[in-house]
């Protein structure tokens, strides 16, 4: 795989103290919520592996939950055309919920996601991104943690894909764009 990346964005390392800056970080916020309950929220496939590191990260107790929406297809473009294939097994009413995102680009996705949480009233909602794109067009959605900002490059790895490659790379790198234009 090592050979499909034209540059290396985020290293192992810089991945790893991130993600337990932002587990610091989220222990300290929800020190006094843990009696509601939290539930982190991971938006499968590609924010799995950044949820489960950023579990480990966080002191306190929490519930791990999965949906999957889809949106991008095989594709490096966000189609817009977003459709819950799994939903959430606990009920969140009243609770508070994490969503962790591997990436913020366009936003539709996590939008129509936050719409759809909030009308199950949970006792707040917030998002913790891994990444979010400079982009021209962005949806305007509140991330209380953010990652790393990254360049509008077609990126993999650390659980991002191309057509379902790449996901277990270790490290965050940009895809050499032969490879799917
Ligand atoms: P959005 O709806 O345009 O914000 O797209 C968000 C989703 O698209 C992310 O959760 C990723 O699954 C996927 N995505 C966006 N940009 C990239 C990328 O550069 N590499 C891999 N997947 C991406
Ligand atoms: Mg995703």
């Amino acid at each position: 795989m090592h050979e499909d990346i034209e540059e290396v964005l985020f290293t192992e390392d810089e991945l790893a103290r991130r993600v337990e800056e932002i587990g610091a970080a989220i222990t300290r916020d929800y020190a006094d919520a843990a009696q509601e309950g939290i539930v982190l929220v991971s938006v499968l496939r590609g924010a799995a592996i950044f949820m489960a590191d950023l579990a480990r990260a966080i002191k306190l107790p929490v519930e791990m939950d999965y949906m999957a929406i889809s949106s991008y297809g095989n594709g490096a473009k966000s189609s817009g055309v977003v459709r819950i294939l799994k939903d959430l097994s606990s009920e969140i009413e009243g609770r508070h919920v994490i969503v962790a995102e591997d990436i913020l680009d366009s936003g539709l996705t996590l939008s129509y996601l936050l719409k759809n949480l909030a009308s199950r009233h949970p006792a707040s909602i917030a998002v913790a991104t891994l990444l979010r794109k400079k982009t021209r067009a962005q949806a305007d959605i509140d991330c209380r943690y953010i990652g790393f900002e990254c360049p509008d490059q077609f990126i993999v790895g650390y659980g991002l894909d191309y057509a379902e490659r790449y996901r277990n790379l270790p490290y965050i790198g940009v895809l050499k764009p032969e490879l799917y234009s």
